[in-house]
């Protein structure tokens, strides 16, 4: 099957949660200033774009993803002129701009929000606002952050919807003229040179009509009402006609619960194509249920099968979108790899879902193999998720400082600690006092170390990036498994015009024996990539721990 080339195919995204990423000014937050002081890095690094989470004004219910007005900057983060200088300066380093467009919901404090409080408004139709029935709220749906989806108005007497926390209003889709809204605001940041969107939950932004009740669940009752609800294709569908064809631009949607057959639904190339990238869940359940709360061993196989699923399944004409970390999970290396061999399963991670096909993102901290936090106390958490739960395990007795240890395993706080530049106060992050404590290993892992030592993960995520960028096979090359009963090796090879790529990773601290499969002849393969120094090439060996080899087969 003839691939079709494209640059959004090529490039590797950079993710930039920029509260935590780097302070310009001293005031504790990371801003555009920071981001501007580390395009170099980010250039040398070798990515292609930056996915900015939410940069709007907002109140930070949510971190940015409760929106306040979509065509402005934070006064946190800076202003539109220095956004503005932002895109032009990564831009001059070949390196795109990617929004976050979160339009499932607004913050309650966007203006839209404020004006639907009167009924004889147009932006009353904008949100969910109901009646109650029978004395009780319009329908039994549960938020997937707060409690009941639904917030009663006593002036108005009706209540509004918020699938995820009070402060997050749900927008209604159905209403044409919320999609123009959605429109402009495409267009607004388009026009000013973005190269795409990472659209928020897009893939619940129909809700079924008559907003029925929902089976129960634990949290999120409802969720089958409007998870690829109705008119989502449709929606996206008008999107993309009236305003992305007009540029060249990509779209990756988040999808929650998402399967690859219905997936290719959504992101196959053909007329009917809606978005072009998708990020799934499935391989994130390898070591949780549902959600990163709901804790289970870590299982190689589960993620194996994850991601071949989708391997398979999008080879051909349609593309992946290959990620192991963001703002929203607990630290890599604490879930699949290891503490102890921190150098060595931070690397093997990276080549794992690096070398698969698809464009990789890789979340900031990641590249130095940045861990989870210590916590100690309750005061140090600041997520509405992290609260929420703290209320659902205390009704199953989870309190104080069992709580506390299960947060510091599964909460996505994690993710969201500074980013450790250097070995200087704060780990260069700010010269203030940082919005959210520095991880203290921060004296051994950060940027300006790992810059130093030549055996360091970000070094190796650069060569990983440079051998991408120059082998098509890495990027076009199709995917065959081998070994998948392996509760220990992941094992893949990938195939392009008479070249072979197999890639072999231990998930192991343990010896395991590892054969080439069957018509892989490795004593005459080129060692492209390894995180050991391997002394000889054969066809048989005992893995060291962690260990990941990469050969080029001609
Ligand atoms: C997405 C975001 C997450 C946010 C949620 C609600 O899942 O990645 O951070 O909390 O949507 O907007
Ligand atoms: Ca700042």
């Amino acid at each position: 099957m003839e691939i079709k080339k494209t640059w959004y195919k090529e490039m590797a995204v950079y993710q930039i949660w920029p509260r935590s990423f780097c302070d310009g000014n001293g005031d504790g937050i990371g801003d555009l200033e920071g981001v501007l002081a580390k395009l170099d890095y980010l250039k040398d690094l070798g990515i292609d774009a930056i996915w900015f989470s939410p940069l709007y004004p907002s109140p930070n219910a949510d971190y940015g993803y409760d929106i306040a007005d979509y065509k402005d900057i934070s006064k946190d983060y800076g202003t539109l002129e220095l956004f503005k200088k932002v895109v032009e300066e990564a831009h001059c380093r070949g390196i795109r701009i990617i929004m976050d467009l979160v339009i499932n919901h607004t913050s309650d404090e966007h203006e839209w929000f404020v004006k639907s409080h009167d009924k004889d408004s147009p932006y009353h139709d904008y949100y969910f606002w109901r009646k109650g029935k029978n004395g009780k709220k319009p329908n039994n749906w549960k938020s997937v952050f707060e409690g009941d989806a639904w917030e009663y108005d006593p002036q108005l007497d009706e209540y509004y919807l918020h699938v995820f926390a009070k402060k997050q209003v749900d927008l209604n889709m159905d209403n044409p003229a919320v999609r123009e809204e959605v429109k402009s605001i495409m267009r607004f940041w388009l026009d000013l040179g973005v190269d795409g969107f990472r659209e928020d939950v897009i893939t619940y932004i129909s809700k079924r009509e008559g907003l029925p009740n929902g089976a129960p669940l634990p949290v999120g009752t409802g969720l089958e009402h409007y998870t690829n609800g109705p008119h989502v294709h449709e929606y996206l569908s008008e999107f993309r006609h009236d305003v992305l064809d007009h540029y060249d631009c990509f779209t990756v949607g988040e999808a929650p619960m998402m399967t690859p057959k219905l997936a290719r639904t959504f992101i196959a190339e053909s007329d009917d194509q809606v978005l072009n990238l998708m990020f799934h869940f499935q391989h994130q359940e390898a070591d949780c249920l549902m959600t990163d709360w709901i804790h289970t061993p870590f299982n190689l196989r589960k993620m194996k099968k994850a991601f071949s699923t989708w391997q398979k399944e999008m080879y051909g004409d349609a593309w992946n979108a290959l990620y192991l970390e963001n703002h929203d999970h607990p630290r890599a290396i604490d879930r699949f790899g290891s503490r102890k061999y921190h150098k060595q399963s931070g690397k093997m991670l990276a080549t794992m879902y690096i070398l698969q096909c698809g464009t990789p993102f890789i979340y900031q901290g990641q590249e130095i193999g940045m861990t989870n936090f210590p916590f100690s106390s309750m005061d140090q958490f600041k997520d509405v998720v992290t609260f929420n739960n703290a209320k659902v395990f205390a009704k199953i007795g989870i309190t104080g400082d069992r709580f506390i240890k299960l947060a510091g395993k599964c909460s996505r706080e994690n993710a969201r600690t500074p980013v450790q530049w250097d070995d200087s106060a704060n780990a260069g992050f700010t010269t203030g006092t940082p919005w959210f404590p520095v991880n203290e290993n921060y004296h051994e892992i950060n940027v300006a170390a790992e810059q130093a030592d030549p055996d360091s993960i970000l070094n190796y995520y650069k060569k990983l990036l440079r051998f991408r960028k120059e082998n098509e096979i890495a990027i076009y090359g199709d995917y065959t498994e081998y070994y998948p009963e392996s509760s220990k090796l992941y094992v893949y090879a990938r195939s392009y015009e008479g070249k072979r790529l197999l890639v072999v990773c231990s998930f192991s601290e343990k010896p395991v024996r590892f054969t080439a499969p069957e018509g892989f002849d490795l004593t005459n393969a080129e060692l492209v990539m390894s995180n050991y120094d391997v002394p000889y090439r054969s066809n048989v060996f005992i893995t060291k721990p962690y260990e990941t080899r990469v050969y080029l087969l001609g």
